[in-house]
């Protein structure tokens, strides 16, 4: 027996019937849909349309079964089409008829779209604590990390020295953002749909002002056709996760080459690394390389959803029913991949030897043009100048700290006997000025920041 069966003369065909069952992951909402009905049930009631009697049997009803299906493995589970009808048989079980006033006035339309918002704003601080758990590993390297340096890169070739706290604090600002975009999906999802009906609103006066306080929503739909069709804040989450696993991903894909026998800057633990079945000298970053693999996950759960919705009519059609799994499925993977890269990172050790040595030699070419640069010398010329140098110790295999002083003169008459000494991957460091850039004191200031900021996003609250 569905919720429509009255319309029909017999039993629906159970393949077409089958197809359709969303039960199987919708059982999910099941704390949601009842907290939903335990307000409409009181909004019913206060609207006149349920008699005291009834609502209190109602809300007396739903509130056993919520605690039920908390308490008891495999409640929430039967024949059932979805989740609505399936707490409504058990309210129908439990009370008898007056189970059957819950639905008055009220469409299953926007009863799943208020439960998945919910259940986001219910299960995104979650994310939210795991995303400023893996901030609070980086900051912890950053820490220990203290005056270490190690090359920055671009185009993947050697740019120029940084301190090793600098490059995490970089993946900490990427994770800072994704907590901020991850509230703004739960901002998106914050508004009530119910008194919108099927599409056209409902004609019993309830007070969607009071639902919505008493649900927690900051706000109420503007318009019943527009919300049995919006799944924005569906879409809102899932580009939050992918960008989120994007930036894990290449957290990941800087872990992997960092760690590899060609740069060697770190040393992955044991416990973070799997060997091979044929080569014994092998140590896999499988770990990283599955988060990397999974942002696509991620990513093509985004895009089907973008699909999906695009070509819909307005008002509710069942295409919007896809909407779950991709947000059960985008919310899993970040979930196991923040655990995966928070594992790794928090036991990842430095070669403080290796990465400050890769930091050193041809990169301070940008140093000694500076150099320059400060007694007079226009950066293009100082430019020209240094690009000769690197040349010429290219071809001889040295670097700057082989130079004579004699040889800096032949290079340029501006160079002092204080040069040799700009020219290292200390003095790089510390020549920087601004507050974002690499200057040990920036460095320590922005480590300061990350800490106010995990400090102030602490516990599970999401502010919206
Ligand atoms: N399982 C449906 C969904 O997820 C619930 C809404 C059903 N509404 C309807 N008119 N068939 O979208």
């Amino acid at each position: 027996m569905t919720l429509w069966s009255g319309r029909f003369d017999g039993a629906p065909d159970p393949a077409a019937f089958d197809f359709g069952v969303s039960f199987g992951f919708d059982r999910a909402l099941f704390e949601d849909d009842v907290t939903g009905s335990l307000a409409w049930a009181a909004a019913l009631a206060a609207a006149g349309v349920l008699a005291p009697e009834d609502s209190s049997a109602i809300i007396a009803g739903l509130q056993a079964i919520l605690e039920e299906g908390r308490r008891t493995a495999g409640f929430v589970s039967g024949p059932d089409e979805d989740v609505h009808s399936f707490v409504e048989r058990k309210l129908v079980e439990r009370i008898g008829d007056a189970g059957r006033r819950l639905h008055t006035g009220r469409s299953r339309n926007e009863q799943v779209s208020l439960d998945l918002r919910l259940y986001l704003r219910r299960r995104i601080p979650a994310l939210q604590a795991q995303l400023a758990q893996l901030v609070a590993a980086c900051a912890d390297q950053a820490e220990r990390a203290g005056h270490a340096l190690m090359p920055s890169y671009t185009h993947f070739r050697r740019a120029q020295p940084v301190l090793v706290a600098h490059f995490f604090l970089a993946h900490c600002a990427a994770l800072q953002r994704d907590h901020a975009r991850l509230a703004a999906a739960a901002a998106e999802a914050d508004a009530l749909t119910l008194g919108s009906g099927a599409v056209a609103g409902t004609s019993y006066a309830v007070d969607t002002v009071l639902l919505a306080r008493t649900l927690g929503f900051s706000r109420v739909v503007l318009n019943s056709i527009d919300a049995s069709s919006d799944r924005d804040f569906v879409a809102a989450f899932l580009y939050a996760v992918s960008l989120a696993m994007v930036h894990l991903s290449r957290l990941a894909e800087d872990l992997i080459i960092f760690t590899g026998e060609e740069h060697g800057f770190f040393e992955l633990a044991d416990a973070s690394a799997t060997g091979s079945s044929m080569m014994p000298q092998k140590k896999n970053p499988d770990p990283l390389e599955l988060v990397r693999g999974k942002s696509g996950r991620a990513i093509g759960r985004l895009t089907g959803w973008l699909v999906t919705m695009k070509g819909l009519p307005s008002g509710y059609n069942k295409d919007l029913q896809e909407d779950k799994e991709a947000v059960f499925d985008a919310e899993t993977t970040l979930g196991v991949s923040l655990v995966a890269a928070h594992a790794v990172i928090s036991r990842l050790a430095l070669n403080a030897e290796r990465a400050g040595s890769a930091s050193s030699g041809l990169l301070l070419a940008t140093d000694v043009a500076d150099y320059l640069v400060s007694r007079g010398m226009t950066f293009r010329r100082a430019h020209e100048v240094v690009g000769a140098m690197v040349r010429r110790l290219l071809a001889e295999g040295r670097d700057f700290s082989s130079l004579t002083m004699a040889e800096w003169r032949e290079a340029s008459s501006m160079f002092g006997a204080d040069a040799p000494g700009a020219a290292t991957a200390l003095a790089s460091v510390q020549a920087r000025r601004t507050p974002q850039s690499t200057n040990p004191d920036a460095v320590a200031a922005a480590l300061a920041a990350c800490r106010d900021w995990l400090e102030a996003n602490r516990g599970f609250s999401v502010k919206l």
